[in-house]
């Protein structure tokens, strides 16, 4: 698609069914799993409940954001763990925490073109599995000590090692250009755009309220699939463990900030927390979905992505790309029966939907002459979002496109939006639909 507002013509893919893990909190009940354990898990459960013929699948496409280093190509791991023929060919995505909409705007377009009839997209995280790297100076002196032809360069390359070398190197969620983290980016944009401490925390509360109430009335039963524990296998994982049914605005209030300690507004509450989890759709042609006897969950009409400067407002793609996303929809904000936005931090949800609605940021950046309008607090993540029920990067956009339309479903509706925001300033919206 071109940045433009037309969808070109071609086959409409299919939702056709969906699941994922529980979300959990890094460090507790999948510590001992990898993202790509998670992601097999995931995806023969999703084959095996939707009584699809293993053989009909033609592609995957999977991603994981912070790649496992002993597996350097998820997508095609997920085929050969997993009772999908060997033959299926498979290719890995990576677009940040918007990483499982580009699988599943990738296997549309293949949809689209005629190139694929049923493919199973996806994404993986662990962040309790995070590769460790030897430090810069570690690494200098074993590759020396690898080219060391006598016992005099082993003894050299050796001595080059300082004891702070050896300190193992985390991956940094730290964006390069910037060398600011996620969550000092989301504090630049909730003092830029002057969003107070206490409508992020109002935020937070609301995705916790609206995540534990969907879990209450068991509207994510069918979606959340049941993870027994390893080691022992002896417990069984069957619910999101981030989300708080007790959380209130005085418990909010009294977390202290943690990226401007001093003066930040941004909080251990109102911000997504590091998660473990894996998801995966089912998604074909119209007619391969109607030919197998599936009613589709939804469509996907269209989707767009965008990008700015990073050193502007790191978080704010999503008010640059859902514009675009609705032109190519031929559809208007006030169609749209439910919005998902990702809940990065409450401060960069509510700083692109301000941006949404004004007509300065219209005119100014994307050059319209309307805003997009303001977002339904009554139809915006309905059922909570990242805040409450976690981020595993990879898996999040996945979760969401089911969660959605799923919701769609039940509400009889037909058209919803969502948002990701996305590091290196990146945005990504896409329009779902029901017949
Ligand atoms: C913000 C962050 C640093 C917090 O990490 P953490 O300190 O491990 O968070 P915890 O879950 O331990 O919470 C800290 C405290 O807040 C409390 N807390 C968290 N959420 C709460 C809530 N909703 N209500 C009440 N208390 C809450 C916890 O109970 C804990 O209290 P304790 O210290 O008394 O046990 C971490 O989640 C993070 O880095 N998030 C951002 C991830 C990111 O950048 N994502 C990219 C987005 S694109």
């Amino acid at each position: 698609m071109s940045q433009n507002g037309t969808t070109p013509p071609g086959r409409r893919a299919a939702v056709v069914d969906g699941l994922r893990t529980p979300f959990v909190k890094a460090g507790t009940d999948f510590r001992d799993l990898s993202a790509i354990d998670l992601a097999a898990l995931v995806v023969n459960e999703l084959v095996a409940r939707s009584r699809l013929s293993p053989a009909e699948v033609d592609s995957v496409v999977f991603g994981q954001v912070v790649p496992s280093t002993t597996v350097t190509l998820v997508a095609r791991e997920v085929v050969l763990r997993t009772q999908l023929p060997r033959s299926v060919q498979a290719h890995t995505v990576a677009r940040a925490c918007a990483t499982s909409i580009q699988a599943t705007s990738d296997a549309a377009d293949q949809i689209r073109l005629g190139q694929s009839d049923c493919a199973v997209v996806g994404g993986a995280e662990s962040m309790s599995d995070v590769p460790l790297f030897a430090s810069r100076g570690l690494a200098q002196a074993l590759v020396a000590l690898s080219r060391a032809r006598s016992l005099g360069d082993r003894a050299r390359a050796l001595a080059t090692i300082r004891f702070r070398d050896l300190a193992p190197v985390a991956p940094a969620l730290t964006e390069p250009t910037t060398g600011l983290s996620m969550g000092e980016s989301a504090e630049k944009m909730a003092q830029v755009n002057r969003i107070p401490r206490a409508a992020q925390d109002a935020f937070a509360l609301a995705s916790h309220q609206r995540a534990s109430a969907a879990w209450a009335a068991g509207r994510f039963d069918a979606e959340v699939m049941h993870v027994a524990v390893p080691p022992g296998y002896q417990t069984v994982s069957s619910r999101d463990n981030i989300v708080r049914a007790d959380t209130t605005l005085e418990a909010l209030a009294q977390l202290k900030p943690v990226f401007d300690r001093r003066y930040g507004t941004i909080t251990a509450g109102n911000a997504s927390p590091l998660t473990d989890g894996a998801a995966a759709l089912l998604v074909m042609s119209e007619e391969k979905a109607r030919a197998l006897g599936f009613t589709p969950l939804g469509f996907v009409r269209s989707y767009a992505y965008a990008a700015l400067d990073p050193r502007d407002q790191l978080l704010q793609g999503p008010a640059y790309a859902a514009p675009v996303a609705l032109d190519r929809a031929r559809l208007r904000l006030a169609d749209m029966d439910l919005v998902d936005m990702h809940e990065a931090f409450a401060a960069q949800v509510l700083s692109n939907l301000q941006a949404m609605a004004s007509r300065a940021f219209a005119e100014k950046e994307l050059g319209r002459s309307e805003p997009m309008g303001e977002v339904d607090p009554q139809r915006l993540n309905v059922n909570g979002g990242s805040i409450a029920l976690g981020h595993p990067f990879a898996a999040t956009g996945a979760r969401m496109i089911l969660q959605t339309l799923r919701e769609l479903g039940r509400r009889k509706k037909q058209y919803a939006l969502l948002t990701v925001c996305a590091a290196g300033g990146m945005g990504a919206a896409m329009v779902l639909e029901r017949e």
